[in-house]
């Protein structure tokens, strides 16, 4: 018995198993090599050991029948077993982890491992941070809010700066920046952190496009956040609605009720906002080419970043291209593929669940949220992932100390199957509508 040889099969490196919040993955491949006859005798079981520390972690092991025999299953074949089937068999809770974890597969002779070697590093590297055309740095990496209860969101923004999280993505219509607010200043008050050190993300409502209004817009996020300034401010989405109390104005026949101002004239009040100092750093999100193209030929203070749906199933390519080209940040939204939205249909295809994301998760040791994080990042894209785990706030933001492969990326490349999952169809009849337009 011996572990896997990371040269002979570099896709089943040894995965250790990381720790968050009391909860460790088992992952288990079945079928990782050919049957025993077929394979030179070699049988690749998985075994979860538990180490002195109580930590757990998971060692691929290879059971040859004669100890002289060389395993001889290639690398290729190895992999492409393991495109097959990956599957995250359980998810367990370790409050009282037994002296004896059972193995998944009885393996004779195992030996417990007494030291954590030395790749194992149960604290992160720090997220790196992104320089916007404006001069700020942002990090590329926040929690997001969207959908977060306030009830949860309070503890969920504490933890997350516990963790080391320094960017929050928030809105007025999200309907909990009190929840937010009262976090990050309760944060602030205990010394966990500084406000410099924080980068704070709101966003102008439909409702407030008129440019009389966006001072108010604006004013009344600061006040739910009990903040004296943003970070960066954003035009929520191109399309103007009705003003007044109602987020999502409805005339009688239930049409969503819009208005057509130009964004480009919010756009100018966006300005003052900065001029004023509400906010360092302008942008907008949901806005497609065209739209930038037009706030970009007439604007004092131009667009830092466009926030915008972007996974595996939605890369947004070509829009990535055009907004690099302009020196404008893409923040990549709903990155996990947004699972838990209201209008989800049971025919639409999980990213998380997506066979190949969950291998490529296997092969670094590594959860497929995490995958789908650190792709965005090495794409140059910022990503704010949602949730209010504990578990998943810590897991989600460990993506610092790994690196997915140039071939590896390619491959999330070509899952893009222009799958938006955010549509806003109920005003896609509106002039400025976004996405009927190719990017
Ligand atoms: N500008 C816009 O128009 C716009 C639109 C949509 C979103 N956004 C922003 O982008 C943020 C993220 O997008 P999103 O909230 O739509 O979706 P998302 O981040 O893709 O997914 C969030 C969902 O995934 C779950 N989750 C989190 N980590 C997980 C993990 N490690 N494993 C499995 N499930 C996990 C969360 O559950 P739990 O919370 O229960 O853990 C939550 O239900 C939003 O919160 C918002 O700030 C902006």
């Amino acid at each position: 018995m011996r572990k896997i040889n990371t040269i002979l099969c570099k896709f089943t490196n040894k995965n250790w198993f990381r720790y968050y919040s009391g909860e460790y993955r088992i992952f288990h491949f079945p079928g990782i090599s050919k049957a025993k006859e077929e394979n030179n005798g070699v049988e690749t079981v998985m075994s979860k050991i538990q180490l002195p520390s109580s930590k757990a972690c998971v060692v691929l092991t290879e059971k040859i029948d004669e100890p002289s025999k060389k395993s001889r299953t290639p690398t290729k074949n190895v992999a492409n077993t393991i495109l097959k089937e990956p599957q995250e068999c359980t998810v367990e809770k370790v409050e009282n982890m037994p002296e004896k974890v059972k193995c998944l597969r009885p393996v004779p002779r195992l030996k417990p491992v007494t030291k954590l070697p030395a790749e194992y590093n149960p604290k992160p590297p720090e997220i790196p941070a992104i320089k916007l055309r404006d001069g700020y740095m942002m990090p590329m990496f926040g929690l997001g809010t969207w959908g977060s209860a306030p009830e949860k969101v309070e503890a969920a923004v504490k933890h997350a700066i516990k963790v080391g999280y320094r960017m929050f993505d928030c809105a007025h219509v999200y309907e909990n920046e009190k929840a937010v607010g009262k976090a990050i200043n309760k944060s602030i008050e205990e010394c966990l952190v500084k406000r410099k050190n924080l980068f704070i993300t709101s966003k102008l409502w439909n409702t407030y496009h008129h440019p009389d209004l966006v001072l108010e817009g604006c004013r009344r996020t600061l006040d739910d956040l009990n903040l004296s300034y943003l970070n960066l401010y954003l035009i929520h989405w191109p399309m103007g609605y009705k003003a007044g109390n109602e987020l999502i104005p409805y005339d009688a026949c239930g049409r969503v009720l819009t208005t057509r101002v130009d964004y480009v004239e919010t756009w100018k009040a966006m300005e003052k906002l900065v001029e004023s100092g509400y906010t360092r750093s302008i942008g907008v999100s949901n806005f497609n080419k065209n739209q930038i193209e037009r706030i970009w030929k007439v604007a004092k203070i131009r667009p830092v970043v466009n926030q915008v749906e972007c996974h595996p199933y939605l890369t947004q390519q070509r829009l990535m291209a055009f907004l690099k080209e302009k020196g404008i940040v893409l923040v990549a939204y709903s990155p996990l593929g947004a699972p838990a939205r209201p209008w989800v249909k049971s025919e639409d295809p999980p990213v998380l669940e997506d066979n190949l994301i969950k291998t490529i998760a296997f092969s670094h040791g590594r959860t497929p949220a995490q995958i789908c994080i650190r792709y965005q990042i090495q794409r140059g894209n910022v990503v704010i992932p949602k949730s209010v785990t504990p578990s998943r706030i810590e897991s989600n933001f460990d993506v610092a100390s790994f690196e997915l492969t140039g071939q590896e990326m390619k491959m999330l490349d070509n899952l893009d199957r222009k799958l938006r999952l955010v549509a806003l169809e109920s005003v896609s009849n509106h002039p400025h509508y976004p996405f009927h337009d190719a990017f």
